[in-house]
């Protein structure tokens, strides 16, 4: 059987590092008409939108099953849970809050509190009220003005018993690939749409940050980001200008402004018409002291120059992939944290998600998923390379506590450390949810 392995002497082994599971509201929860619409019940209606036809109205049935997933989560040895809520399951299309969809948050919550697991809260895991999408949605700057509130609904019900609460998700998906590429809800295209939106959501995460100062001081707040390690596909200069550019336009456009209060170079590369409208204050309210990070890490990419001075990706070939088709290369991982603890005055990290979709079967109730542990195995071993390098890193959650609804791939991709029978609802363990625990229990 294979393990997941740390040295003896790991700095991951300090009492106070958490290890973790996550999840995101709209994945796993279902429950679909006990709230009004997000902008991802719409788009997975759109013909062609999700690759098995599929959608979140039941996912994991975990609306239900909250108990089962929480007595899993206890189960697995964790310190800490990561998970999302759902804006349009608290408040309704009148603007009303849905006590019972609180309600739902509120003892989960104080389940697991109880229970001593560490809360991780995410604010906005995609899932935007289609009321607010339908007033443009992230286009719309009254959005910004929207999510405070919410943020206040949520802060003020679950309060302290959260450790530690994240404003937004991943802003680049949901800017670049929901109103840039158009591949995710909203499903809206163009580069102007992209960088607007993505204007949008730092901002509120800048007004979440002061919300959640203000309503939950006891706990850590910050943002989540994922990165990709950018590589260049040649050593020419121009492939590594297209790296580099590629990184700018990616992962630095997200992070820069959090930290510093100002956008990467590259956006005066945009065509005037392309660029977002920045008001006075905006970079301002962006720019909020973090007290943590929050890094999602799943792979590298590989970038060449497109001959006309940009880049485009090179899609991998000749190297080990996940079921996603993303190439597998721990290294990356550690050079990634390393270089943005070299780059920026970075505060303590969080490892808020990695993990890989692997082609996983159930067989006599196993799953020998021997490929994840080796994933699981070698990524830990590259944020604990990353953390003798300097960089300071408080804790790693795996991705995902449980397989689950894969946004644009529906039910087709499994990243969880539980396999979910989507029939009969059933989980179990996989072998890499037994590895992780083993290795959680040495601590
Ligand atoms: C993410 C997403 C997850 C995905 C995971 C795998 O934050 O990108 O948060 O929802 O399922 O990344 O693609």
């Amino acid at each position: 059987m294979k393990k997941i392995e740390l040295p003896d002497d790991s700095p991951m082994w300090h009492r106070d590092f958490q290890f973790g599971v996550a999840t995101s509201s709209y994945q796993i929860e279902g429950g679909r008409y006990q709230r009004d619409d997000c902008i991802w019940d719409l788009f997975c209606k759109k013909p062609g939108a999700i690759s098995d036809g599929s959608d979140g109205d039941i996912a994991c049935r975990h609306i239900e099953k909250w108990r089962e997933d929480a007595e899993l989560i206890v189960s697995l040895g964790v310190d800490a849970y990561r998970l999302s809520v759902c804006w349009p399951r608290v408040i309704n299309d009148e603007g009303t809050v849905n006590e019972e969809g609180l309600a739902f948050y509120v003892d989960l919550v104080t389940w697991l509190h109880n229970r001593g697991i560490k809360v991780f809260v995410t604010l906005y895991h995609w899932d935007l009220p289609q009321c607010l999408e339908d007033k443009g949605g992230w286009l719309n700057r009254d959005t910004v003005r929207a999510f405070a509130r919410y943020v206040d609904v949520v802060a003020s019900a679950l309060g302290d018993k959260v450790y530690a609460w994240a404003t937004i998700n991943e802003p680049f998906c949901s800017a670049y690939l929901g109103y840039e590429t158009g591949v995710h809800a909203p499903g809206i295209t163009g580069v102007k749409n992209g960088r607007q939106a993505a204007h949008h959501i730092l901002m509120a995460h800048g007004i979440g940050m002061k919300t959640l100062r203000a309503c939950c001081p006891g706990g850590i707040h910050g943002i989540v980001l994922n990165f990709s390690t950018c590589i260049a596909a040649s050593p020419s200069a121009e492939d590594m200008r297209a790296a580099i550019q590629a990184d700018a336009y990616h992962n630095h456009w997200y992070l820069q402004p959090v930290l510093t209060g100002e956008y990467p170079d590259i956006l005066l590369s945009l065509a005037p018409e392309e660029r977002p409208e920045i008001l006075p204050d905006d970079m301002a309210l962006i720019r909020q002291p973090l007290d943590y990070l929050g890094v999602n890490y799943y792979s590298p990419t590989v970038y060449r120059d497109n001959g006309k001075g940009s880049f485009i990706a090179q899609p991998p070939r000749d190297v080990p992939v996940t079921d996603m088709g993303w190439e597998i290369r721990p290294e990356a991982f550690t050079e990634l944290l390393v270089s943005l603890h070299q780059r920026y005055q970075l505060p303590p990290v969080y490892i808020t998600e990695n993990g890989a979709a692997m082609h996983d079967i159930l067989v006599n109730g196993q799953v020998h998923d021997d490929d994840r542990v080796a994933y699981f195995h070698t990524h830990l071993n590259a944020v604990d390379e990353a953390m003798r390098q300097g960089v300071d890193i408080r804790g790693y959650f795996a991705w995902s506590l449980m397989d689950n609804f894969e946004w644009a791939f529906g039910y087709s991709k499994r990243f969880g450390l539980v396999y979910t029978d989507y029939e009969s609802g059933r989980r179990t363990i996989k072998q890499s949810g037994f590895a992780y625990k083993e290795l959680i229990t040495r601590k």
